[in-house]
């Protein structure tokens, strides 16, 4: 196996270095964070080698391309790029609640994370809007197949185009061709679970296939049994003046796991069992004995390794022989975490202490081709390294008036000492009919809770699409700016329609999820500043009881069997007396056979004797 594994590593490694141009790296970065939780962001970056911009004029040059410029980018995705005219490709799952007081600032500062849900955005080039759609209805239907998710549901009614995106999207330079121009899609279904059958498809885009380099420690089970895990794919074009293009994939999958869980699952096997009596842990300042006992938080005296985690090891680097291919960074505080380094083959062992030389953060690139572990030993699981605050928190909710009449609440506040200035998106459904009037702002700093009048004060600026009935959901974009140290609270009232009787989801009285809204503090470039999303929302709307047409049936159906039973017994049958029913009782031909019988019988026997 291991033999096979190599070949196929040295192959790979030999195609990868004879392409020029063409290039992949992976990074697996590992950051405890407090109670016990561990960050863990794997990324994985794919160039393409380098094309020409205007391959699609000429057919054989175009033919030749393809062939070469799939090399290590994955050539299941590049002809659906390719045929869709998509520069710019995010694609995010996500499940889970990041809890941005504890854990600070989204890795990769939000730009590879999405909402609750899946999210899609592409950059199209199209000569007008309408091709645009075709081509994002092609791509999403295809994307839906090859990811396993349901995509396909993605329709107009629930696609926007954003236009905060559009000034600060960077094709990489690319310029569209003559009379096209860059249309930008979106479109996020939030109550899309993410699970193993969304994973296997999403390391099958990896050189590697996800059986050798950091890739490797990706198991279904593992990921998606953390407290908030998300998954992306980003592609886009990157030109550069000469007009030669490369295209770019970039993947990452984040997840926050809970490694006291993780540790008890390993021990327990799976199956939650309650602590025996023993293992309790008490608090002794407090009464304890055999009946009360108040527990303690979680111990912080820790020992873990990525096998505990995982399940698995790393399986060598991606490529052997190459030096820059895979690495593991880990940002922890060496005052009270100890880290040490496995490697092991069948035949070897080897272990070794991880020093950082005092710095908080240690690169540890894979080469060799052995499994790595890397084994984590604290004395303090809650000296971590400093988290960083995020620039904004943000809170939005529902109001309940009654069941036709709703509001949104959303909350903004700043905790730091400068202004923020953001643009927050929001698109709903069009079955809640917004009233943008209603828009009601309060703020509350330490001086006290005002109801703002001029609210251009803090909202900059603003645009707002309505929604049309089963055509395009609303769409809400605001530029809003909150001085230090206050909350913002933004209300605003709608609508909820009714729906025909087939728009009901089978599971109708669940509700309706509402997607998240995206905050975007930027700081003018590309991919610069932070972004985030809102919780997703649950909306109940005036539901009719699908109960009721069961009970008509049931109750008709009732009502005319006894009715039927009646009158057939009617109908069907007479009443007599008993001496009619004697009388009639003898008549039969029953009775007069018995009779017969009775009396040759009675000959009989007077014979006999
Ligand atoms: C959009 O462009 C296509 C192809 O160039 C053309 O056939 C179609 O008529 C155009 N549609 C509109 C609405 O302009
Ligand atoms: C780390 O290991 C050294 C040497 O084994 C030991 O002295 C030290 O106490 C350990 N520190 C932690 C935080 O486990
Ligand atoms: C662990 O570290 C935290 C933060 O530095 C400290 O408050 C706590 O007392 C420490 N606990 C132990 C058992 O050393
Ligand atoms: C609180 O907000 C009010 C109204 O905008 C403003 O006049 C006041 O100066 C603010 N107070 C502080 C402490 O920022």
């Amino acid at each position: 196996m291991s033999i096979i594994r190599g070949c196929l590593v040295v192959i790979a490694w030999c195609i990868y270095s004879v392409i020029g141009g063409a290039s992949y790296s992976e990074s697996l970065t590992l950051q405890p964070l407090p109670r016990n939780k561990l960050l863990s962001t794997f990324d994985f970056k794919v160039k393409s080698a380098q094309f020409d911009s205007s391959y699609h004029e000429d057919a054989n040059s175009a033919q030749y391309l393809k062939e070469s410029h799939y090399t290590v980018f994955p050539s299941a995705l590049g002809p659906i790029i390719e045929s869709t005219n998509t520069r710019e490709l995010s694609l995010r799952f996500t499940q889970g609640w990041w809890d941005a007081h504890s854990w600070g600032n989204l890795p990769y500062d939000g730009w590879f994370s999405g909402g609750t849900g899946v999210e899609v955005v592409a950059l199209i080039e199209a000569p007008n809007v309408s091709v645009a759609r075709e081509h994002w209805s092609k791509l999403t239907k295809t994307l839906s197949g090859f990811f396993c998710a349901s995509l396909n549901f993605i329709d107009n009614d629930i696609t926007t185009f954003p236009k905060y995106a559009v000034s600060g999207a960077n094709t990489g330079n690319y310029r569209p061709e003559v009379g096209n121009k860059l249309y930008l899609l979106r479109a996020a279904l939030p109550s899309e679970p993410i699970c193993t059958e969304n994973l296997t498809p999403f390391l099958k885009l990896l050189p590697t296939g996800g059986k050798a380099g950091i890739s490797s420690l990706l198991d279904g089970h593992k990921v998606f049994d953390s407290l908030w895990h998300g998954m992306s794919v980003d592609i886009f074009t990157e030109c550069d003046d000469d007009g030669g293009c490369k295209l770019n994939l970039y993947q990452t999958v984040n997840q926050v796991i809970d490694v006291v869980r993780s540790l008890r699952k390993k021990e327990e096997g799976g199956i939650p069992k309650p602590t025996p009596g023993e293992k309790l842990r008490c608090d002794t300042s407090k009464e304890h004995n055999i009946w009360q006992c108040f527990p303690l938080s979680d111990p912080v005296e820790l020992e873990w390794s990525l096998d505990t985690l995982y399940g698995r090891t790393i399986k060598g680097p991606a490529f052997e022989g190459d030096l820059d291919v895979s690495k593991v960074v880990i940002n922890y505080d060496p005052s009270a975490w100890n880290i040490t380094l496995l490697k092991e083959s069948p035949t070897f062992v080897a272990t070794r202490f991880v020093d950082s030389h005092g710095s908080d953060t240690v690169v540890e690139p894979i080469v060799e081709p052995y499994d790595y572990n890397f084994k984590f030993s604290t004395t303090n699981s809650s000296v971590v390294v400093p988290i960083t605050p995020p620039p904004l928190y943000v809170s939005r909710s529902l109001m309940g008036y009654s069941l036709d009449k709703g509001g949104l609440r959303v909350v903004f506040t700043n905790p730091g000492t400068k202004d923020v200035a953001f643009t927050y998106f929001e698109s709903l459904p069009w079955f809640m009919r917004l009233y943008i009037s209603t828009l009601d702002v309060t703020l509350k700093n330490s001086s006290g809770i005002y109801h703002v009048d001029d609210q251009s004060q803090f909202i900059k600026s603003r645009y707002y699409k309505p929604a049309v009935d089963r055509q395009r959901p609303s769409q809400l974009e605001f530029d809003y700016m909150v001085p230090s140290l206050s909350t913002l609270v933004i209300t605003y009232d709608f609508d909820k329609s009714l729906l025909l009787y087939k728009e009901y989801p089978p599971d109708a009285n669940h509700g309706f999820d509402i997607e998240p809204a995206v905050v975007r503090i930027n700081d003018g470039s590309h991919r610069g500043g932070y972004e985030f999303r809102t919780t997703s929302l649950l909306l109940t709307l005036p539901t009719p009881d699908f109960s009721m047409p069961y009970n008509v049936i049931i109750l008709t159906c009732t009502v005319l069997s006894l009715a039927f039973g009646t009158i057939f017994n009617l109908l069907s049958k007479k009443t007599v007396t008993e001496e009619e029913f004697e009388y009639a009782s003898q008549n039969t031909n029953l009775a007069k056979l018995k009779r017969a019988v009775l009396s040759k019988f009675g000959n009989f026997k007077t014979k006999v004797e």
